[in-house]
């Protein structure tokens, strides 16, 4: 039988109560990781670590608005399982909806609080846990199809992970010298409540309306395969990849899909 990936490997990721982070912490269990579950929503964060077990996760409350949260989360991390190797920051909303036009700047400024500085703080803190205790570690963030065209998404949500997409190209270069890796996954539509909540649709609903503009027809994009990318990002198997923004979108990002003579 093959080795799990993340045999002996500590994770740590942010918003993983819900949806991708969820998945992801499942999915890094189940492949031999320990893992820290790190949100807001407390009683579904629990319910996760109960439902993975509680040998392999524990919960934490954690904002990532603040960096004093962030640090702790960190700490406890290091302490509680004596390493840190992978750091999923993960944590995300979509903000507010409506274009430029309408752009409520308190809303932004709340949105650019969790999705950018809230990104920013956890990678400064894993870096820091990683740098002193000399781990090259895996530092992965949640972009989006967002982060490479616009759009694709709400302005305000598309502004927020353009500005993420630079974090991770600019925490690249720096932790290099480390041995530190840092890339992001960048997923098209998929149903979560993030999707769903916001436009009053169930997960079918969701599904059904980005298979419709999908590049790629006969699968359905699912949390899994957000995870299964993110579990490449953290093991071994990438080891010399770094500052890479993997797209799991089908493809739709590179296609503008007009004109095909075969469609
Ligand atoms: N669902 C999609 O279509 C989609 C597409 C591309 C990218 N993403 C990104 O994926 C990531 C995960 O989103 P999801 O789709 O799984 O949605 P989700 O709502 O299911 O999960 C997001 C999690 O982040 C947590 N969170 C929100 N604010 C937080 C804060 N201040 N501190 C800590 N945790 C906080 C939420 O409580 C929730 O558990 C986000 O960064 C999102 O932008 C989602």
């Amino acid at each position: 039988m093959s080795k799990p990936r993340l045999e002996g490997k500590v994770a740590l990721i942010t918003g993983a109560a819900s949806g991708i982070g969820e998945e992801t912490a499942r999915l890094f269990a189940e492949n031999g990781a320990s893992v820290v579950v790190a949100d807001v929503q407390d009683e579904l964060g629990h319910r996760v670590v109960e439902s993975i077990g509680t040998d392999r996760a524990s919960y934490l409350h954690c904002d990532v608005r603040d960096e004093k949260q962030v640090e702790e989360a960190v700490s406890y991390t290091v302490n509680k399982y004596g390493t840190l190797d992978v750091m999923f920051s993960n944590a995300g909303i979509l903000g507010p909806l409506g274009g430029i036009q309408e752009l409520d700047l308190t809303a932004l400024d709340n949105l650019m609080a969790i999705n950018v500085r809230g990104a920013a703080a956890t990678i400064k803190h894993a870096a820091r846990a990683m740098v002193a205790r000399n781990i090259r570690g895996s530092i992965i963030c949640t972009t989006s199809v967002a982060s490479l065209v616009g759009g694709s998404g709400p302005c305000p949500y598309t502004m927020s992970k353009h500005a993420l997409l630079g974090l991770v190209r600019s925490a690249c270069s720096e932790l290099g010298v480390y041995g530190i890796r840092v890339n992001s996954v960048s997923p098209f539509g998929v149903a979560t409540p993030l999707s769903m909540n916001p436009f009053h649709m169930a997960a079918s609903e969701v599904e059904e309306s980005i298979s419709a503009v999908a590049n790629l027809k006969g699968v359905v994009l699912k949390t899994k395969h957000i995870a299964d990318a993110a579990l490449f990002l953290a093991s071994d198997e990438s080891a010399y990849i770094s500052g890479h923004n993997l797209v799991v979108d089908g493809g739709v990002t590179v296609n503008i899909n007009v004109a095909a003579p075969n469609k």
